[in-house]
């Protein structure tokens, strides 16, 4: 079931991936899942127009190990992506700018990433954008110059992205659907697209747009089993992801629904998808991954810990104090005490706080 797959000619260590989540897979987080046994982690959908205006939050979205602190306190080199932070330190490099190496921060060992998963993944972004110029302006961006694959979002449902005509709004408009990814394909990227089965069930798809978007130059595509109008709700339509997968000849990855190694296994089997990409779960248990991949599951405190002292050392107390709540809150759900225990995280004014918390609310010390 699992395997490496080669993305033209970018090999991936499995063929289990992270999805995009805005708000949710930035840099630390993606380390974590990848630390954990994704194949391939991508960071939030970016968007082109955001790059084109050098807006500072959507650069941010863009970290990841090149950018930043040699958190072991060694100098990192450009392109070192393999070695684990620590969690010292409590500088804040959002004042450092995309160019400008941040502050070094403090050492230590950290143990974000398992021995095993510590091998370098390929890094992969997700843009959103229907604009074929800015698109290609974004994909040609010193932003992106570090990432060896650009995904283009033609899944996302929400009403503010839907009615600019970007997000699953472009398969509504397969013409500039092409136009978008001929225009980034132009860019010398490597170039993938995550799109649904349709509009709605009577406008299912799937096949035909997975067909233009490889003739147009997509080197992956991603099917979420789901049209925009179930928008995350029901089960993955395993036949017309094994259409489109039946369609073309460049790797298919099934999306939806898959929350255990159970799960993961019946999507390939049903599909014949060359690989599967994990959403929610991943935020439940970003464990997950090991399930998939046929590991025992870690016990969560020090990973949280760790993910607590990266958000911070990286995004700020703010950012990190609200991510690790909800993150905390997704982490214990279905645990004794659940509900008590997000009141109570949900009170947490501090980071430290969270860490004292999860430390009692994880029964560890
Ligand atoms: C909180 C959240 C944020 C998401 N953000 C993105 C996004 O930025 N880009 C994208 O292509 N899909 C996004 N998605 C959709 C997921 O990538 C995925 O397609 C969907 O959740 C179905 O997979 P699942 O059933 O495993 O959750 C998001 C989903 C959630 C729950």
């Amino acid at each position: 079931m699992l395997h490496a797959l080669d993305i033209a000619g970018m090999v991936c260590p499995n063929n289990v991936f992270l999805a995009p989540m805005a708000g949710y897979t930035n840099y630390p987080y993606r380390k974590l899942c990848e630390g954990f046994g994704a194949g391939l982690a991508f960071t939030e959908m970016v968007s082109a127009k955001g790059l084109h205006y050098a807006n500072e939050e959507t650069n941010q979205l863009l970290y990841h190990a090149s950018l930043l602190p040699p958190f072991g306190g060694s100098t990192r080199a450009a392109g070192d992506r393999g070695s684990v932070p620590s969690p010292e330190g409590n500088t804040d490099p959002r004042s450092a700018t995309l160019t400008c190496p941040p502050p070094t921060l403090g050492g230590g060992v950290g143990v974000g990433v398992r021995p095993e998963c510590s091998s370098p993944r390929p890094l992969a972004v997700q843009l959103f954008g229907a604009d074929p110029d800015i698109m290609r302006e974004a994909c040609e961006s010193e932003a992106l110059k570090d990432f060896d694959l650009v995904d283009i979002n033609m899944g996302c449902p929400m009403p503010k992205i839907v009615k600019n005509g970007e997000g699953n709004a472009l398969m509504e408009d397969p013409a500039l659907a092409e136009k978008v990814i001929a225009a980034c394909v132009k860019s010398g990227k490597r170039v993938s697209v995550k799109f649904r089965t349709g509009v709605d069930e009577a406008h299912k798809c799937t096949a035909e747009f997975a067909k233009r978007c490889a003739g147009a130059g997509a080197c992956m595509l991603t099917v979420h089993g789901r049209t925009r109008e179930k928008i995350y709700a029901g089960p993955p339509d395993y036949a017309e992801i094994a259409a489109a997968k039946a369609a073309v000849s460049v790797p298919v990855i099934a999306n939806g629904g898959v929350w255990n190694e159970k799960d993961a296994k019946k999507m390939l089997e049903r599909t014949g998808a060359d690989g599967v990409m994990v959403a929610r779960a991943a935020l439940y248990d970003p464990r997950v991954f090991c399930a998939i991949c046929g590991e025992e599951r870690p016990p969560l405190l020090p990973y949280f810990l760790q993910l607590l002292e990266e958000e911070r050392e990286i995004y700020g107390e703010r950012f990190a104090l609200v991510f690790c709540r909800k993150m905390a809150a997704f982490w214990l759900k279905g645990t004794r005490g659940a509900a008590r225990g997000k009141q109570r995280l949900f009170a947490a004014q501090t980071t430290e706080e969270v860490a004292a918390l999860s430390r009692e609310l994880w029964g560890e010390v």
